[in-house]
């Protein structure tokens, strides 16, 4: 796979001097971008593989896989977070691909918590594996969880993800994160119309009746959803009008969390409704994360061409510091995706190829 290096980007570079500077109180530091913001979440992509192929994410044949050599090891990811938490790191989120798919997660869930100053893991997954290892995982120090759930109509499900008996296993994995006490746990549904539109009421009904956040998201341009992403593009706004025509929905704080959603719920709900905008209302201000791709590059952006590799220095037993300051450095203030294009994505064939 090419691997572009970190460069600098027209947009990088804001009023700040972007730095590590001394938390208030605290020992370690702060990571401080040029824009001012306060980074102190990663998201780690443990594998670029996945069991299913939902089709706005990757295509039907699947990607080119990256070799097992290229991919950092438990270890080196450990490695990276404990450099990084001396920086000012706290809190961190596992994703992939499907990180499920990576034999023994809770062993890379217990390296992590071990380290000094990280306060919260969390993880993203399709849940189609997580019922057997959901416990595990709550005791390894995983707290919280984030499902991917398109559809809740069998036959729609396996269509959306290209893959047969996803709904009934992913719904058995949602059982069992409420049971091994996740908390919170979100439900993330990526809006197309004309294929899962109808279901927003049902999806409202799930977080009135169940203690379950529902977010809404929409669907970002790739490479390889072009078409989609702009002809069955479904704005926020749009779901939760169809959910205020038949219910009262009231702005609320929403779950604890690192992300960028908005929150509101309907009177008596045990759940929440969020949406999550990044085409219509961008919340890039707000950014607080970095991204460490499977075979080791830090990125500060999800989208663009922005990316330092770490791996090789990291074997060589070399210093990261200089590598994360000079990430942070770059991190630009916002993504440039428009609808119908692949420019704003940096050449990005799927957002599994950088952790989502
Ligand atoms: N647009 C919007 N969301 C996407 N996801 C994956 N690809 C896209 C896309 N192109 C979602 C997944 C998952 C989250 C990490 O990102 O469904 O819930
Ligand atoms: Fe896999 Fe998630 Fe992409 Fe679906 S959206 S193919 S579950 S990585």
């Amino acid at each position: 796979m090419a691997t572009p290096v970190a460069g600098i980007a027209p947009v990088a570079g804001g009023p700040f001097v972007a730095g590590i500077a001394d938390a208030a109180g605290g020992a370690a530091g702060a990571m401080v971008d040029g824009f001012g913001r306060r980074v102190e979440y990663l998201r780690i992509s443990v594998t670029d593989k996945c069991n299913l192929r939902c089709v706005y994410c990757m295509p039907e044949e699947g990607l080119h896989w990256l070799r097992r050599d290229e991919i950092l090891s438990y270890e080196e990811i450990a490695e990276v977070v404990r450099v990084m938490a001396g920086m000012g790191l706290r809190r961190l989120r596992l994703t992939g691909g499907e990180p499920l798919v990576r034999k023994d997660l809770a062993r890379l869930a217990s390296l992590l918590s071990a380290v000094e100053g990280i306060e919260d893991i969390a993880l993203s997954t399709n849940a189609v594996l997580l019922a057997p290892v959901a416990q595990i995982l709550r005791e390894a120090g995983v707290s919280r969880v984030n499902i991917s759930l398109d559809s809740l109509k069998p036959e729609r499900a396996d269509e959306m993800a290209r893959r047969p008996g996803t709904l009934a296993r992913a719904l058995e994995g949602l059982d069992a994160a409420l049971e091994a006490g996740f908390d919170p746990v979100k439900i993330n549904v990526v809006l197309v119309r004309g294929v899962n539109d109808d279901e927003v009421p049902a999806f409202a009904e799930l977080a009135r009746t169940r203690p379950l956040h529902v977010r809404f998201i929409e669907i970002m341009p790739t490479e390889s959803n072009l078409d989609l992403s702009a002809d069955n593009f479904l704005s926020c706004d749009e779901a939760l009008a169809a959910i205020s025509a038949v219910d009262e929905l009231r702005p609320v704080p929403g779950p604890p969390g690192n992300g960028p959603a908005t929150y509101f719920a309907q009177p008596g709900a045990l759940g929440t409704i969020g949406a999550i905008t990044p085409m219509s209302h961008n919340f890039c201000d707000r950014c607080n994360r970095m991204r460490l791709t499977a075979d080791g590059h830090l990125r500060p952006c999800l989208f663009g061409d922005l990316q330092t590799p770490l791996r090789d220095a990291l074997r060589r037993g070399e210093d990261l510091r200089p590598l994360v300051a000079e990430t942070l450095r770059i991190k630009p203030e916002r993504h440039m995706l428009v609808q119908g294009s692949s420019v704003g994505s940096g050449g990005l064939v799927a957002l599994s190829q950088t952790g989502g």
